[in-house]
């Protein structure tokens, strides 16, 4: 189908004249005389690119392009939008190009350099568009109780969840602070067959040890100084549904030995009764070590591990999935635009470089903060890099990924950065993947001790330990 372009200008003579020029290409053209009457033709017709004059009376050009940014933003729409400056008025260009146009071209032009900027914008469109429809595919398949994120190792998060949710087989999450444990917990249990029954979360480590098991299992009159009255427990209160055992290893091993038997038995005594009370509930465990570990030591029995760890989902940190960035920070970009009343279109190429290239020690929480932080500060329509916390902004100017199939991007690309994104990232896994010991991550890397602390230290990674 041919490409539908908007000009608008207030002089009739260029109106007239561009109609010709656009149309002889093949283009499908309109034309409006004012940024009021393109956005109502807009709103009709959607076109795939306008072009615009900076200078009419009335809507300026660049009012107009916030506006139609605004609407496609609203509608899941693109356009594209180039403008057209006067002579020797570069600043309103880089305003137009900061608000979010794809291009600008100078007034006089000629009618070759005006047909090339166009159609490179289009290109540009057509591989948004495409991304769109792709993005919005994978998304239909793998969004599961509001998860965002369609990486690899999220995938298989998703398709454990999707294996279990209609089970009552109990489940261990392990996970960095902040990846994002409760969400898959409560994925599991309100995407399963257990959706309507109670889904009770308890944070094993807010509870005062003395009382963690009254707590859990309930207590009757007088069982304790304290004990007024009988108390049906959290395990009874998720009766037929999910409890969530958050910070799992710092359960006391006393209420381990009456956790282990509720679950091997369904059933359980209530602190002080004499009669058992019966349960039906899933398990779901989170642990932000390795669960395991404390096995090893001794402070968390191995038989109720076994038990709990029927299925384990370990939870990636978002360092190793920076193909999640980009759709988490546009989904935190669309949450927070809306609960702070702004219109936030997208966010700046330079920006989300920033954000792909910061290794998020906080993980998918600190994404979080970071982007609700940008949209209070910013005055965008599009999110940028100055909205971003200093210690982002030092990044790497381009991180565009190179995969093998992938050919040569069209806009270019900046190859020292794009080497110096990759080095920095595979610094940090090698780190990651010698647990914190750099003399073994150096060796990872086949360099030397020396070698690798520079490179760290040209990062600013260094934190001047020597291991
Ligand atoms: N995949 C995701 N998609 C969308 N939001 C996410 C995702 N993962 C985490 N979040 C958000 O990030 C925040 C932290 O997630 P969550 O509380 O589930 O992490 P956690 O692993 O339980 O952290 P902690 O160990 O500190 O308890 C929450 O606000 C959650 O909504
Ligand atoms: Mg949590």
């Amino acid at each position: 189908m041919a490409e539908r372009i908007l000009v608008v200008d207030d002089e009739l003579s260029m109106r007239q004249f561009l109609r010709i020029l656009f149309s002889r290409e093949g283009y499908v053209v309109d034309v409006a005389e004012s940024g009021e009457r393109a956005l109502s033709q807009a709103r009709q017709d959607w076109p795939d690119l306008v072009l615009t004059d900076l200078n009419m009376p009335g809507m300026s050009g660049i009012e107009l392009l916030r506006e139609l940014k605004g609407l496609a933003a609203r509608d899941r729409r693109d356009v594209e939008v180039v403008v057209v400056t006067a002579y020797g008025s570069t600043e309103s260009a880089v305003e137009a190009m900061r608000v979010g146009a794809a291009d600008y071209i100078t007034k006089p032009f000629n009618n070759n350099e005006l047909l090339l900027v166009v159609r490179r914008a289009l290109e540009r469109h057509r591989l948004e568009v495409q991304v769109e429809r792709l993005r919005s595919e994978v998304r239909g398949q793998y969004h599961l109780g509001g998860l965002v994120g369609s990486s690899k190792p999220m995938q298989e998060v998703y398709d454990l969840v999707r294996r279990i949710k209609d089970t009552r087989i109990n489940c261990l999450i392990e996970g960095e602070s902040g990846s994002g444990k409760e969400m898959v917990a409560r994925a599991i249990h309100f995407s399963g067959a257990r959706r309507d029954e109670p889904f009770v979360a308890v944070n094993c480590g807010a509870i005062p040890e003395a009382l963690v098991e009254s707590e859990l299992f309930g207590h009757v009159k007088g069982a304790f100084t304290g004990a007024v009255r009988d108390k049906a427990g959290l395990i009874k209160a998720a009766h037929g549904g999910t409890l969530f055992l958050d910070e799992v290893v710092s359960l006391p091993l006393s209420a381990q030995v009456v956790l282990l038997r509720a679950i091997q038995e369904r059933r359980f005594t209530p602190v002080g009764a004499v009669r058992e009370v019966e349960v039906d509930v899933r398990i779901v465990a989170a642990c932000n070590v390795r669960l395991e570990d404390a096995v090893a030591d001794g402070s968390f029995r191995e038989d109720l591990y076994y038990r709990l760890n029927v299925v384990r989902i370990v939870l990636p940190p978002l360092r190793v999935r920076s193909d999640d960035i980009a759709d988490l920070a546009r989904h935190f970009l669309k949450r927070f635009g809306e609960e702070y009343g702004k219109e936030l279109v997208g966010i700046s190429p330079p920006a989300l470089d920033a954000l792909r290239a910061w290794h998020f020690p906080g993980n998918v929480r600190e994404l979080q903060n970071v982007v609700e932080r940008a949209v209070a500060l910013s005055q965008g329509p599009l999110l940028g890099l100055e909205d971003l916390p200093e210690k982002l902004r030092g990044g790497v100017a381009s991180t565009v990924p190179v995969a093998e199939e992938q050919g040569f991007p069209p806009e270019g690309l900046n190859l020292d950065a794009l080497l110096a994104s990759q080095e920095r990232a595979w610094l940090l896994r090698a780190i990651e993947a010698a647990d914190g010991n750099k003399t073994n991550a150096a060796r990872l890397l086949q360099m030397s001790f020396r070698s690798f602390r520079y490179r760290l230290a040209k990062f600013g990674l260094d934190d001047g330990g020597t291991d």
